[in-house]
């Protein structure tokens, strides 16, 4: 596995594979890989012949007041864990060559971007789409690759690449988690022993809500119940809410059309989001 720090180290590796016609899928990440993100590599292997993986801890998607600063950094494990894995290039760059000093533009996705995740961190998705952006014109992969865990944010990169008509293929990956239901995140690792005991009861209580809207029950009343429920566990409840899965758009009545149960939540400082489609 090679490693390239620069985007001109990127983009002539990319450019060799291009030219014999081969499949290049990328893998965008911040690091702190565990199993989520390396179902993501291990797909990336399946549908392309070349994969790279990038490894960016992107400042702009975090406000002052959040965990940029202790977000976990592990580059010597997250480089072991990657060996294993057929990865033909890892891009780490630094953040100067990411945002130079005159770096000015900041990509926006009105519609999708706002609500849910969007309400209480107004600065993440133009953070996330203006880096996304970056990493897909730098790399030209055919395919990236992204986690479902962050659903909206999946919903952003594919408006993104539509809207700046890129010529690359968006995929989602289905939610990894742990044997008791809890979804693979590298904010879990803040989680003390008592709170981890406690968080796959976020999962259990949208899985609940998804099984009984499929069955006909009033979802207004299911996610008023739901809250309260995990209110009453502990857990401080940013939004519960059912929504459309192509646009997010508000579903307060069962539809015919694909709805997935969203939640985020803090538990002790640590902030957690999940979601699942409704059967
Ligand atoms: O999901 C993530 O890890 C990040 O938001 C991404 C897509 C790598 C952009 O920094």
């Amino acid at each position: 596995m090679k490693t390239v720090s620069t985007i001109a180290e990127l983009r002539t590796e990319v450019h060799a594979w291009r030219s014999q016609g081969e499949k290049i899928v990328l893998v965008p990440t911040m690091g702190a890989l565990h199993e989520g993100h390396l179902s993501l590599v291990r797909m990336a292997g399946d549908s392309g012949d070349r994969t790279v993986v990038s490894i960016f801890l992107n400042p702009a998607q975090f406000a002052p007041d959040e965990d940029f600063d202790s977000y976990p950094r592990d580059t010597d494990k997250d480089v072991e864990k990657l060996r294993p894995l057929g990865v033909d290039l890892l891009f780490m760059p630094r953040r100067e060559e990411i945002y130079p000093q005159d770096f000015s533009t900041l990509i926006t996705v009105p519609g999708v971007a706002e609500g849910l995740c969007g309400a209480s961190r107004p600065h993440f998705f133009s953070g996330v789409a203006t880096v996304v952006a970056k990493l897909l014109n730098q790399c030209r992969p055919d395919v990236a690759i992204f986690g479902e865990k962050d659903f909206q944010q999946l919903l952003v990169i594919r408006r993104l690449a539509r809207d700046l008509d890129m010529d690359v293929e968006i995929l989602g990956a289905p939610i990894i988690r742990e044997p008791d239901g809890l979804a693979m995140s590298s904010r879990n690792a803040y989680l003390s022993a008592d709170e981890r005991e406690k968080a796959p009861l976020l999962y259990q209580t949208i899985n609940e809500v998804a099984n009984a809207i499929a069955v006909g029950e009033a979802i207004v009343d299911l996610l008023d119940a739901a809250g309260k429920r995990l209110t009453q566990a502990g857990f401080e409840v940013e939004y519960l809410e059912a929504r459309d899965a192509d646009t997010l758009a508000p579903v307060t009545t069962r539809a015919n059309t694909p709805t997935r149960v969203f939640a985020a939540v803090m538990l002790g400082k640590t902030r957690l989001i999940d979601n699942v489609a409704v059967p």
